[in-house]
């Protein structure tokens, strides 16, 4: 794999908040089986202890119940730290849209507590969760760092006030941070279940058991999905990366484009089912077409993305078949 030998110090230690969520428990994972040690520092609000509760035996591995929107909480999870992977947040436009002053105190203040508790504590690396979805309106493609539109939801807001956070605590207090703006990721133990989950697990399970998804719009919107292990690969890389490249934020994705309404397709073919779509609406603040230019992390974080849509949702279909 793209990240084996990286070549950290053989005693490093991981902070990972939201470690017990879809992309935080896939980091714990790998960064486990690298031998490094990890604590994992998750609210469960959203993750689940089952995520993570096969980590439990590993004495590399610690787990903390704890809330980013606490100062203290964070103060202690920081101590003795080399490296912190912020993914603790709420995800979903829509849910952001209903409750706004939520995502401001969730994903900007616990963001903010994060930076100073890992400042504080003389962190090496802040290495935090951003999202695509910082583009806005911005119609041009491929999406590019530095052309940003207008933003479309309070949970874009809150991804983009983090970044200038993050900028600041580079800028005044030396600490060497790095943005991911993450592409709708995809991969195993993404969460299929609630009104908020992403369109492929959902998707999934739901012709696992028969019942018709529904497709918001008419399908032919465009993304630009990524597969896990690309976003473990671009967190570990972005954790080695220079002090030069600090204060910046990257596209993580694949730099390809999956149009939805052939992703269900590939579904209802891959798992044998023959079930036609419901269109139903439009969703607020969703954009029409996203897709990345990757070659700002490719060459500041050696970023070299090894797996295609086509070979990870291979991987993913026969995780859910298994695991549903
Ligand atoms: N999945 C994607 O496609 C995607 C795309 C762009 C950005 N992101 C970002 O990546 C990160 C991880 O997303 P995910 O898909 O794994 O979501 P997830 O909901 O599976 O994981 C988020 C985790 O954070 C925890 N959490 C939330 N608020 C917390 C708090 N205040 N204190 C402690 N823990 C808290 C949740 O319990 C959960 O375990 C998030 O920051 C999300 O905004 C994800």
């Amino acid at each position: 794999m793209s990240y084996n030998n990286l070549g950290f110090p053989k005693d490093s230690f991981f902070l990972i908040t939201g470690g017990a969520g879809f992309i935080g428990s896939n980091l714990c994972e790998a960064i486990l089986k690298l031998g490094y040690r990890v604590r994992c520092l998750d609210d469960l609000s959203t993750g689940k202890q089952a995520n993570v509760d096969m980590f439990l035996d590993n004495s590399n591995y610690e787990f903390v119940k704890g809330d980013i929107k606490d100062l203290d909480t964070c103060m202690k999870a920081c101590e003795s730290v080399d490296y912190v992977l912020n993914q603790a947040a709420w995800g979903s436009v829509p849910r952001s849209i209903e409750m706004p002053l939520f995502y401001c105190a969730n994903n900007i203040q616990g963001t903010l507590n994060m930076l100073e508790a890992a400042r504080q504590n003389r962190v090496k690396k802040f290495v935090y969760a951003s999202s695509s979805s910082v583009y806005g309106d911005e119609p041009n493609l491929p999406k590019k760092e530095g052309r940003e539109g207008n933003l479309l939801s309070p949970y874009a807001v809150s991804k983009r006030a983090d970044e200038e956070w993050a900028k600041q605590y580079t800028r005044h207090y030396g600490l060497d941070t790095y943005g991911l703006r993450y592409f709708n990721v995809f991969g195993r133990r993404q969460d299929p279940n609630g009104a908020y989950a992403a369109v492929i697990p959902k998707f999934i399970k739901q012709l696992l058991h028969g019942e018709t998804p529904t497709i918001n719009g008419d399908g032919k919107q465009s993304r630009d999905f990524t597969y896990i292990e690309n976003v473990i690969e671009a967190n570990l890389k972005a954790c080695l990366a220079s002090h030069e490249a600090a204060g910046e934020a990257f596209n993580v994705a694949y730099g390809g484009r999956e149009y939805l309404i052939d992703i269900y397709h590939g579904l209802t073919e891959a798992l044998g089912v023959d079930i036609e779509p419901n269109f139903g609406p439009d969703r607020a603040g969703d954009i029409k077409h996203s897709n990345a230019d990757i070659s700002k992390a490719r060459e500041l974080l050696g970023y070299d993305p090894e797996w295609s849509f086509e070979r990870g949702i291979k991987v993913a279909i026969e995780w859910y078949k298994e695991n549903l």
